[in-house]
């Protein structure tokens, strides 16, 4: 079963999802994370992908699909995948139920967080460019202040969509393709919402809690 984490760009998608992955066992998807493993190896999607994504533009449908496809496999009884960073988009929400006998959506969860604070989560951002691990320079720097706490490295870096033009255009980007989202997710009668601006521990508990009873259903 899936279930979607969306929310905007900065709204602790990535941050949440790995903290659900290790410590419930879900399994992490993102779309993001995907297509910059593949810019890293310069493969033909990698190609495509990189200078839209530095910009912040969306990159197109049928290349999201292979990677989608890809990332999710052939899909495990019992399994929950925490997807993040796709659908971005009503044609891709539509594309994804096509895949439900093997995946199916049992819910969607905004992580709803105000500009502003999205703003300052992206511009004090750092991932460390070995192991991908996250780390905010003042609301969760690394524990030693300059090497990656999971990995040792010291390439800590500024991801290339963290710019301030980059930012402010995927925020719009987001407002006009994906918000519209909610209300497919609110129709199919599948979608919650929890209150991304509180603290990291404070999130994790309402989406562990918010999962549990979608399993249940
Ligand atoms: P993607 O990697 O998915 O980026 P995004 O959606 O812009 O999301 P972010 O990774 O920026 O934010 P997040 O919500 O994961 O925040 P995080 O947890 O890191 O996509 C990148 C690009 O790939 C797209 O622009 C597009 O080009 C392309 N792409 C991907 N999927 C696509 C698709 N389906 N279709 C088309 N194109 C696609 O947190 C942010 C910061 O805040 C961190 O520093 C973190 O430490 C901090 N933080 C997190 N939670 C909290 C908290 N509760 N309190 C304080 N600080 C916090």
């Amino acid at each position: 079963m899936i279930v979607v984490l969306t929310g905007a760009p900065g709204a602790g998608k990535g941050t949440q999802a790995s903290k659900l992955s290790e410590r419930c066992g879900h399994r992490k998807v993102s779309t993001g994370d995907a297509l910059r493993r593949q810019v890293k190896l310069g493969t033909p999607i990698g190609q495509k992908a990189g200078a839209l994504m530095a910009k912040g533009e969306l990159v197109p449908d049928d290349v999201l699909f292979e990677v989608l496809r890809e990332e999710l496999g052939p899909g495990k009884k019992g399994e929950v995948i925490l997807l993040d960073g796709y659908p971005r988009k009503i044609s891709q929400a539509e594309t994804l139920e096509t895949l439900r006998e093997s995946h199916p959506v049992g819910g969607a969860i905004q992580l709803e967080v105000p500009r502003e604070e999205l703003i300052a989560r992206l511009s004090g951002r750092r991932v460390c460019e070995d192991c991908g691990a996250t780390y905010h320079l003042v609301n969760s720097p690394p524990k030693n202040g300059t090497h990656c706490d999971a990995c040792n490295s010291e390439k800590l870096i500024q991801r290339s969509d963290d710019n301030p033009e980059s930012v402010a255009y995927r925020l719009d980007v987001y407002e006009q393709n994906t918000r519209p989202i909610l209300d497919f997710y609110k129709k199919s009668g599948c979608y919650t919402e929890v209150d991304g601006s509180k603290g990291t521990e404070e999130v994790f508990q309402q989406l562990e809690a918010e999962i549990k009873r979608i399993q249940k259903a």
